[in-house]
């Protein structure tokens, strides 16, 4: 289904279901041969949340049952890749927020995201997550189902990134006055352009000094016309695969996010005081020794991250 400006979902639905697809790609690292990332909760929102198109790249065996498309095998383990080093990225990113001082830390569309739960945090770091409602609320009661506990002071904060979200921070407690360490994983392509601007605006009003951002953007590339539409194909086939597959309706991703030129972030933060750099997704591959595949089926994000002066 088409996207609208107020729509909202559940976990299993719409943009929802793309958090479990994160998820989906974190259990099938953890239970790799040779993990980047370890991330023992993922499999259990994974059970949570029952069979859906997620499952096709949670389980390497069944997913090699289900297609002999040799293709769309070697996309999925692309995905994977592309999850564990976005993972590990983002996870020394905090760390090394954290390494510095920082101890007021937001994640943005926090979705399945674990690290509340399974990162180091020093005492007295107090971490926000913020999504939609039903999104932390099947987080939540997942988690505590299995007596997971975070390990740091966690405040959930669920709303619509696309409203006030800064009101609701500052209500939950946020001081503006600390360096925060900012994330925004996995969200700004599903965020219009001018939502993803007035975002960036927002957070640059709440960040002193010492603050600290992550993001991934789409590529420039993302958007050529040639690579659309063998996305979109794929995106079919996989459809396709998971339907016959495993007898569930699967909503058609390429759908999800907004096809629209953007502001360069990286060049953004820098013009506005902030030590920011950028490497390509085929840089953060070879990075953390991972395979790096042809240009053209390579995820079209690069990695930013910043710091403000
Ligand atoms: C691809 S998932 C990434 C989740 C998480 N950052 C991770 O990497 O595991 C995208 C997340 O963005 C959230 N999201 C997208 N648009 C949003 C919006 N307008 N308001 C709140 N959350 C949003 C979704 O609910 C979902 O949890």
């Amino acid at each position: 289904m088409p996207r609208t400006d107020n729509d909202y979902w559940d976990i299993t639905e719409s943009v929802g279901s793309t958090a479990l697809g994160v998820a989906a790609a974190r259990a099938a690292e953890t239970d790799s041969e040779n993990p980047l990332i370890r991330d023992p909760f993922a499999r259990a929102f994974l059970e949570a949340a029952g069979e859906g198109m997620w499952t096709l790249m949670a389980d390497p065996d069944k997913s090699a049952k289900l297609t002999d498309d040799a293709d769309l095998l070697a996309q999925l383990q692309v995905m994977i890749d592309f999850m564990a080093v976005r993972t590990a990225f983002f996870d020394e990113y905090f760390l090394n927020a954290a390494a510095s001082g920082v101890r007021q830390v937001v994640i943005l569309a926090a979705g399945l995201d674990a690290r509340a739960w399974r990162l180091p945090w020093p005492d007295g770091t107090t971490v926000y997550e913020l999504d939609q409602a039903r999104v932390l609320d099947f987080k939540s009661t997942t988690l505590g189902r299995r007596g997971a506990q975070p390990t740091a002071r966690l405040v959930s904060v669920a709303v619509d990134l696309r409203q006030d979200w800064p009101t609701a921070l500052r209500q939950a407690g946020f001081d503006r006055s600390q360096p925060t360490a900012w994330s925004a994983e996995g969200l700004l392509r599903y965020l219009p352009a001018q939502a993803q601007d007035l975002l960036f605006e927002r957070i640059l009003t709440l960040s002193p000094s010492g603050s600290w951002l992550a993001t991934n953007a789409p590529a420039e590339s993302a958007l050529e016309p040639e690579r659309l539409a063998r996305q979109r194909e794929q995106s079919q086939r996989l459809r396709a695969a998971a339907a016959q597959a495993l007898d569930t309706e699967v909503p058609e991703l390429e759908d999800l996010w907004y096809p629209e030129e953007r502001t360069d972030v990286t060049e953004w933060l820098r013009d506005r005081g902030w030590d920011a750099s950028a490497i390509t997704m085929g840089e953060m591959l070879a990075r953390y020794g991972r395979n790096v595949p042809a240009d053209d089926i390579l995820p079209p994000t690069v990695f930013v991250s910043a710091q403000r002066r």
